[in-house]
């Protein structure tokens, strides 16, 4: 029987990998300069948590979510987001009286059953920062500031950032109805996903990608000429703030994101290359969402950047990544000398150095090729000879150059090797 990885699903291979471990020690380091604070949270919650927090008119809880009952009947789901759950054990923890705001950071896979495409998986993975506790444009903008500092780290320039605010709970419910006045003529012309949502959430009918719905998303109302005199002064704020740190931007009216959390500033990442999923990034803030799972009101927010996106961003741009690193020495040894092999590699291993040597029983000459495949830079073979003497010979690979070593200064030499390659 042959088993495949499930739909959606990917394996990330060791020639991948080291990119994506460059990526997020970017990040982290982003992160770190901006006093963020790395938290890590359960890959499941109770059901309710999403229901509540992502909110039960959007996509995710209606069609999206890997829900499930354990043994004992619990009702959990795997997350499909990063953002309910941080705000779960900030408020579990007691974190809400620690020093505010509290910048937290995050690397998590999610989980959603959507269709798939290039860009779009059922599990992917996240990274993402929160800021809990500043209802200030500044936090907004830092945010925003930091995401730019890592793209600039990495090297990305061919996107642009888009820009709204959606408002207030003061602001929004005449908004909303502004929206139904327009579509309630045009019903009959838009799909069936919008039918749905222009009961439950017409600022969605928005962002639809079907032609017929944007035509006539394209002349609906907006709600920037709407929002409240504080929402106003919050997002006049916020493009001053963005001018100051010479960040460009686009304002985009029609911008609303799919979960319902949000409130005022909104925003995303988009890619100028064609025919991948545009968003890189998204985010914004999400006043409600503390107080709406049972804290005290407590402004925040968040973003959060697709790993798989941003990777298939830089490979199309062709931004170079680190390789893996080849071993530096390969520590070749006759049966009878399978024990000092061991012991020498242990010791430059220690010393910090990548060795390899044969654990598969192989011959010399199995040994000597399987060096060459791993393109080890350097080659020592270990024989009767050597050992007892303490002398060896350590051979260049590239160009067979060899040089005579004591075994008892093997670290020195390995030093001394390293110190040359990186020359
Ligand atoms: P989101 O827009 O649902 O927001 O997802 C954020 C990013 O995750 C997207 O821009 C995209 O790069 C990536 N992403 C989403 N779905 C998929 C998928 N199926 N396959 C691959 N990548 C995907 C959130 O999740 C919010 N929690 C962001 C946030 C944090 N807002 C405030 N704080």
């Amino acid at each position: 029987m042959k088993y495949s990885a499930p739909k959606g699903t990917r394996d990330i291979l060791p020639g991948e990998s080291k990119a994506w471990q460059s990526v997020e020690a970017l990040f982290y380091d982003v992160c770190r300069r901006y006093a963020y604070h790395e938290i890590r949270i359960p890959t499941f919650e109770s059901t309710e948590l999403f229901e509540r927090g992502v909110g039960g008119s959007t996509d995710i809880v209606q069609k999206e979510m890997y829900s499930f009952e354990d043994k004992a009947g619990r009702p959990l789901t795997l997350r499909p987001e990063g953002t309910a759950g941080v705000v779960r054990a900030y408020l579990e923890n007691g974190l809400a009286s620690e020093a505010t705001p509290l910048r937290l950071f995050y690397n998590v896979t999610a989980f959603r059953y959507e269709k798939m495409q290039k860009g779009r998986y059922r599990e992917f993975h996240q990274l993402g920062c929160e800021c809990i506790g500043s209802a200030a444009p500044e936090a907004d903008v830092e945010l925003i500031s930091l995401l730019s500092v890592f793209f600039e780290s990495i090297g990305l320039r061919d996107f642009h950032l888009e820009i709204n605010s959606i408002g207030c709970p003061e602001c929004r419910p005449a908004y909303r109805e502004a929206l139904r006045d327009y579509y309630q003529p045009h019903l009959q012309d838009l799909c069936d996903d919008c039918r749905r949502r222009f009961d439950q959430n017409p600022l969605r009918l928005l962002d639809c990608k079907e032609p017929s719905c944007r035509k006539l998303a394209d002349q609906a109302p907006v709600q920037l000429e709407r929002l409240c005199p504080d929402c106003r002064e919050h997002w006049q704020e916020v493009l001053s703030l963005l001018d100051a740190l010479g960040i460009s931007y686009e304002i985009n009216p029609r911008l609303v994101r799919g979960l319902d959390y949000y409130t005022r500033t909104v925003f995303e990442f988009v890619s100028d290359q064609v025919g991948t999923q545009g968003t890189i990034c998204a985010g914004g803030r999400y006043d409600g969402l503390v107080e709406e799972m049972g804290g005290k009101e407590t402004p925040a927010v968040g973003f959060a950047m697709g790993v798989e996106r941003l990777l298939l961003e830089l490979r199309g741009r062709g931004i170079p990544f680190p390789e893996e690193e080849p071993p530096l020495l390969f520590i070749a040894a006759f049966p009878s000398q399978k024990e000092e092999a061991m012991r020498l590699s242990q010791l430059g291993r220690a010393a910090g150095y990548i060795i390899d040597t044969d654990i598969c029983g192989r011959s010399m000459k199995a040994q000597l090729k399987y060096a060459n495949r791993r393109q080890t830079r350097y080659l020592l073979v270990l024989g009767e000879e050597e050992i007892k003497s303490g002398c060896a010979k350590i051979k260049r690979m590239s160009d067979a150059h060899e040089i005579s070593i004591q075994l008892i200064e093997l670290k020195e030499v390995l030093d001394t090797l390293q110190k040359e390659e990186k020359l």
